[in-house]
């Protein structure tokens, strides 16, 4: 297609927040890097007309690396012998809290492998407890696959939001990547149960992830219209060496930058963070991600003694901005494009606020 068609086909989507297929399989396959300028460049528009300049923070506190799933490229999954498990104890969880708090943070995210079942109930008292302590904070959940009533008290307990990526729409290319018991079909369950109870909920997908191609992400796309989440989280791919998966080539920074400019122009209310994966494979990720229109960077607060064993992926960066006691240096950070950090819990705003 033509420069110029490529820009209209954006300002369509801009305009309207919808392409047909093949419009989002062009805007993919694209080649020209002043078209993806242009595309970064209204996507960063539209941010800046619902956000101003400013970027959300959430607070992660990485709860355990135990996983009763088996995941084909994830460095917690079940079968992974070469890794050391820890569960923080619930002191720790309120520490982490704690210290977030006296930070800044007003968002918490749990986030965590799918522990076994009878530790729902501890996810409970945990969650209540912090809602007690910290009633001004938002709690986010990131905790996988549970049956609707651990969900149903989950959210009686006092949580806001649940992050549970799809991680492809796609059932074939789902099954490539995880093992027989696991389904889109229960994934796209848990994930409507989500919505229903009233969650805040996000999903998304892996870049690059081993066997996707582009019709695969517009398929992936699509589904993101259709379901509607509040937030959308979507990282590159990085191998892990101990995972069946771990000889498949990393994902692209590129590419996931562009998804987030075109989820924005489809979303511009959509919460959607620069992730750590991005800044990963990419020292210039994150602000990469903002420049294309995301919005949000999630810091970890949990303890520095654990982190290193939170391995979903190889290389992934655990300090400096990426930790919570780099907020200073994330707020340089953010200064140098004119942007800073908005203190505020960053709740999902109903209200569209259209194209200035
Ligand atoms: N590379 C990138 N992201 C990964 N995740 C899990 N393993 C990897 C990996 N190897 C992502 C999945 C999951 C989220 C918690 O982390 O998309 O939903």
């Amino acid at each position: 297609m033509q420069r110029a068609s490529m820009k209209h086909l954006i300002d369509i989507l801009r305009a309207e927040h919808h392409l047909e297929s093949n419009g989002y399989k062009a805007l993919l396959e694209c080649d020209d890097d002043s078209v993806v300028a242009y595309l970064h460049e209204q996507a960063r528009e539209v941010a800046q007309g619902v956000f101003a300049r400013g970027i959300f923070v959430r607070g992660l506190v990485e709860l355990t690396n135990v996983c009763r799933n088996d995941c084909y490229y994830c460095g917690i999954r079940n079968s992974n012998t070469a890794l050391e498990r820890y569960m923080l104890t619930t002191e720790q969880v309120l520490q982490s809290c704690q210290q977030g708090y006296e930070l800044g943070f007003r968002t918490f995210v749990l986030q965590g492998g799918e522990l076994p079942r009878d530790k729902a109930q501890w996810l409970v008292e945990l969650v209540s407890e912090i809602r007690q302590r910290w009633s001004d904070c938002a709690i986010t959940l990131s905790l996988g696959e549970w049956p609707r009533e651990v969900y149903v008290a989950l959210r009686k307990a006092g949580a806001d939001r649940y992050l549970l990526r799809h991680e492809s729409h796609n059932a074939e290319h789902y099954a490539k990547l995880h093992p027989a018991e696991m389904s889109l079909e229960n994934r796209l369950q848990c994930l409507t149960w989500l919505k229903e109870l009233g969650y805040q909920v996000g999903t998304g997908i892996m870049t690059g992830s081993p066997w996707q191609s582009l019709d695969n992400i517009v398929e992936d796309i699509e589904f993101i219209e259709r379901f509607k989440p509040q937030m959308i989280g979507l990282g590159p791919f990085v191998p892990q060496h101990d995972t069946p998966l771990g000889k498949f080539a990393t994902g692209s920074a590129e590419l996931t930058c562009r998804l987030y400019s075109i989820f924005r122009l489809m979303f511009p209310n959509a919460l959607i963070p620069s992730t750590t994966a991005l800044n990963t494979i990419d020292v210039k990720g994150r602000i990469k991600g903002i420049m294309a229109g995301a919005n949000v960077v999630m810091p970890n607060l949990s303890p520095a003694n654990v982190r290193g064993n939170y391995a979903l992926y190889d290389g992934k960066a655990i300090t400096n901005a990426e930790a919570a006691e780099g907020i200073e240096q994330l707020e340089t950070q953010l200064s140098t494009i004119g942007y800073h950090i908005d203190w505020g819990r960053g709740d999902h705003k109903q209200c569209t606020i259209h194209n200035a």
